[in-house]
């Protein structure tokens, strides 16, 4: 308890914290003035945050996620048509994470080797393997411990596609996952058939297969397509394929039904989109998935190649 018979005539002005404006009608009454005193004594010496060290910047304060698992998800990066500042931003950010999981959501390659477009460039087949080669080999090297699921795109099935309608009889003996050696490097490869995959609360998948029509095409409003297709009470649908951010929720009994669409990796501004806006943007998704299963689930919009994360600066331009 304050003992305000210590208060002298002369208090120590100069010991006196400068006051915020809304307690400065309060300056001049000894009590007060004797009491902000003791407070300002009482108050420990401010030292650095101390973070726990996940990656080798120690970014990720350990001491918030405990015991949690971590799952980052990437959709249509497109390489060799991957945006590069994105992709070096998105290396370091999985350097310093060292996250359990890297779910490729799809489209990770663009294999215009195996397009039936009309206007597409004469690539050849090995170009788009060793491209995607050599961005595995990236992604890997950022983060040998982490475990990589790479979901099949309808870029991914242009391969097959193609085979059946210019060589029928190769069918089955050309194969991306041989190709990428998902095997030796340990990559699950998931077919779009066998897709969403859960982790936690999240179902993940790459999207075309919600496409309708002639041309498989997702509406403007894919999200809601989402929930209607994929959507489980308590649950959030994840996808890519659209390139195109948007969420939904959707009441329902045991619990809200989410949908998450997620931006892409690629170029925003592809030479065949002739100058149309497409309304791509640049994201990617982070999951911590606590032991009981609740998901947090984050979506990072990327700026030209910039973001921010726990309090760090990724630019893939520098
Ligand atoms: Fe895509
Ligand atoms: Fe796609």
């Amino acid at each position: 308890v304050f003992d305000s018979s210590e208060l002298g005539p002369d208090a120590p002005a100069e010991a006196l914290p400068d006051l915020p404006p809304l307690l400065q009608p309060l300056a001049g009454d000894p009590d007060f003035e004797r009491l902000m005193v003791e407070l300002a004594k009482a108050k420990p010496k401010a030292e650095p945050a101390k973070l726990g060290v996940r990656g080798p910047n120690g970014v990720i304060p350990d001491a918030i996620v405990p015991k949690m698992r971590c799952v980052v998800i990437i959709t249509d990066v497109h390489v060799p048509d991957n945006d590069k500042p994105l992709w070096k931003a998105f290396l370091k950010f999985v350097a310093d994470l060292l996250p359990d999981e890297i779910v490729l959501g799809g489209d990770f390659l663009e294999l215009e080797s195996c397009s039936q477009h009309a206007g597409a460039n004469l690539i050849m087949y090995a170009h788009d393997v060793d491209a995607g080669n050599a961005a595995l080999d990236a992604l890997q090297s950022a983060s040998p411990a982490t475990k990589v699921t790479y979901l099949e795109g309808n870029h991914e099935t242009r391969l097959s596609r193609f085979l059946s309608s210019k060589a029928p009889t190769l069918m089955g003996s050309l194969g991306l996952p041989a190709a990428l050696r998902l095997d030796a490097r340990g990559i699950d490869w998931v077919p779009e058939d066998q897709q969403p995959i859960a982790r936690g609360d999240l179902d993940i998948l790459h999207g075309h297969q919600m496409g309708t029509g002639k041309a498989h095409s997702l509406p403007k409003y894919h999200s809601n397509r989402a929930i209607e297709v994929y959507g489980r009470p308590g649950r959030t649908v994840t996808y890519g394929h659209t390139h195109k951010p948007q969420r939904m929720t959707l009441p329902s009994v045991g619990g809200n039904k989410r949908a998450v669409g997620l931006g892409c990796g690629r170029t925003l501004k592809p030479g065949w989109l002739h100058g149309s806006e497409a309304g791509w943007e640049h994201e990617f998704g982070l999951a911590y998935i606590h032991p009981n299963g609740q998901t947090d689930y984050y979506q990072l919009k990327v700026v030209n190649g910039v973001f921010v994360w726990a309090g760090h600066v990724y630019d893939g331009n520098a």
